[in-house]
C-alpha cells in the first residue's frame, strides 16, 4: 500500500471519511504535518502508535478547533487557571502553542498514555481546521514520523517517512513555522515550558513565571535522542568556522557561509542567507532531510543564535546530534529469557 496524495475538497473529504472510520490521515498544520485519527477512537488513536513505531508510553496532542472544545477534554480547572487559560488562548490560539491541563475522565488513556495530564491545542492550519469540523470530534496527531527520526514539513517528508502505512495525506503544501508548537504545563501562577517552539518564552513572559524545564523531564516522549538523521550529526564550534572543511561531508550552515565552506563540503545547505532565524526555523527539517538523502557521509552542523525561534532550533539539533549518535535514548525493556 502507499499513501494516496490529494489537496483540497476531494482531499478534505476524504480525509473526513477515513477519520471517522477510524483510520489515521497525513494532515498540515502550521508547525510540521500531523498524523491524524480521531481522538476519541481508541483503536484509531493506536494504529497512530502503530504506523510510528511510537513507544505506547509517549503521549499525543491533541487538536480543537477552537477553545470553546476544551471541555470536551480537559477536566475542571480552577478560578485561576481558567482565566490564565483564556488569556492565553485568546492571544495564541489558533497557533503554535500546546497547552498541558487535567485530562476529562471521557477521553481515551491511551491518547495521554495513562497521564491525567493532557496536551491541547488549536492549529491554525485551513486544512486542519476544516478537516476538524466536519469530522465534529477533537484530533490526537503527533508529527507524521516514524518515531525518533526527522519532523515533516512537506506532504512528500510524510509520504518518505509513513507512505507505506497510513491510508491518505492531504498536501497543505510546505507549514508555515516548520517547528513544532511550543509544549507549556500550567500552574497558577506558573508557566513551565516543556518544548521550546515558535512562541517563545519573552512572549510569555507577561502571563506568569516562565520557567524553562527542558523537556526530557516532564514529558517522556522528549527523549535525548529525537530529531535524528540516519547520518551521523555534530554540532560544530563556530571558532573553527573560518579554516574548516571536509570534502565528505554535508553542512549546515546558519547563515551565508565563507569561501571555504561553500567549496569545502560534498554538500551544503543554508537554513536562512540573511540570518533570520523565522526563516532558519521554516527550512530546518527541510535541510536536515536534504542533507541526510545526500552524497555526504556525515553531517556537520553550525550552531544558530539560542535567542526568540533560536532556542527552538538549537533544542532540535542537539537532540537530533544525540540520536545520530546513540539512537532515541529510549529504554525498551529487556525481553525475558526464557
Ligand atoms: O506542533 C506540534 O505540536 C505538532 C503538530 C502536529 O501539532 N505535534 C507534535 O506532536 O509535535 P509530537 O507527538 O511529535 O510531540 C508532542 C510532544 C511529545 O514529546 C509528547 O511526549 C509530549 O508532547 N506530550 C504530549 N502529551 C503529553 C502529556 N499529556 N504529558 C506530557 N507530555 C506530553
Ligand atoms: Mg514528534
Amino acid at each position: 500500500m502507499s499513501a494516496r496524495v490529494l489537496s483540497l475538497e476531494e482531499g478534505i473529504s476524504e480525509s473526513v471519511r477515513i477519520l471517522r472510520d477510524g483510520g489515521i490521515v497525513g494532515l498540515p498544520t502550521e508547525t510540521v504535518y500531523g498524523l491524524a485519527a480521531d481522538a476519541f477512537q481508541a483503536l484509531a488513536v493506536a494504529r497512530i502508535f502503530e504506523a510510528k513505531g511510537r513507544p505506547l508510553s509517549d503521549p499525543l496532542i491533541v487538536h480543537l478547533p477552537e477553545a470553546g472544545w476544551l471541555d470536551r477534554v480537559v477536566g475542571s480547572l480552577s478560578p485561576a487557571l481558567t482565566e490564565l487559560v483564556h488569556k492565553l488562548a485568546s492571544d495564541f490560539w489558533p497557533g503554535p502553542l500546546t497547552l498541558l491541563l487535567p485530562k476529562h475522565p471521557d477521553l481515551p488513556d491511551l491518547v495521554t498514555a495513562g497521564s491525567d495530564l493532557v496536551a491541547v491545542r488549536v492549529s491554525s492550519h485551513p486544512l486542519f481546521q476544516e478537516v476538524q469540523l466536519r469530522l465534529g470530534s477533537p484530533i490526537a496527531a503527533p508529527s507524521a514520523n516514524r518515531f525518533g527520526s526527522i519532523s515533516p514539513t512537506t506532504a512528500q517528508d510524510v509520504r518518505i517517512e509513513l507512505g507505506d502505512r497510513i491510508d491518505l495525506i492531504l498536501d497543505g503544501g510546505p507549514c508555515k513555522h516548520g517547528m513544532e508548537s511550543t509544549i507549556v504545563a500550567l500552574q497558577e501562577n506558573c508557566l513551565k515550558v516543556l518544548r521550546p517552539g515558535p512562541i517563545t518564552n519573552d512572549q510569555l513572559k507577561k502571563y506568569g513565571h516562565v520557567v524553562f524545564f527542558g523537556h526530557a523531564l516532564a514529558s517522556p516522549g522528549s527523549l535525548p535522542g529525537h530529531y535524528a538523521p540516519k547520518k551521523e550529526l555534530q554540532i560544530i564550534n563556530t571558532d573553527i568556522k573560518e579554516r574548516f572543511f571536509d570534502p565528505l561531508g554535508g553542512y549546515l550552515a546558519f547563515s551565508a557561509p565563507p569561501k571555504n565552506i561553500a567549496d569545502g563540503f560534498a554538500s551544503i545547505e543554508v537554513l536562512s542567507r540573511n540570518g533570520d532565524l523565522c526563516e532558519a526555523a521554516a527550512n530546518f527539517y527541510t535541510a536536515l532531510r536534504r542533507l541526510d538523502q545526500s552524497k555526504a557521509v556525515i553531517l556537520y552542523a553550525e550552531p544558530v543564535p539560542e535567542e526568540g525561534i533560536g532556542v527552538a532550533i538549537m533544542d532540535r539539533l542537539r537532540r537530533a546530534e544525540y540520536g545520530s549518535l546513540f539512537g532515541t535514548g529510549h529504554h525498551q525493556p529487556l525481553a525475558s529469557k526464557k
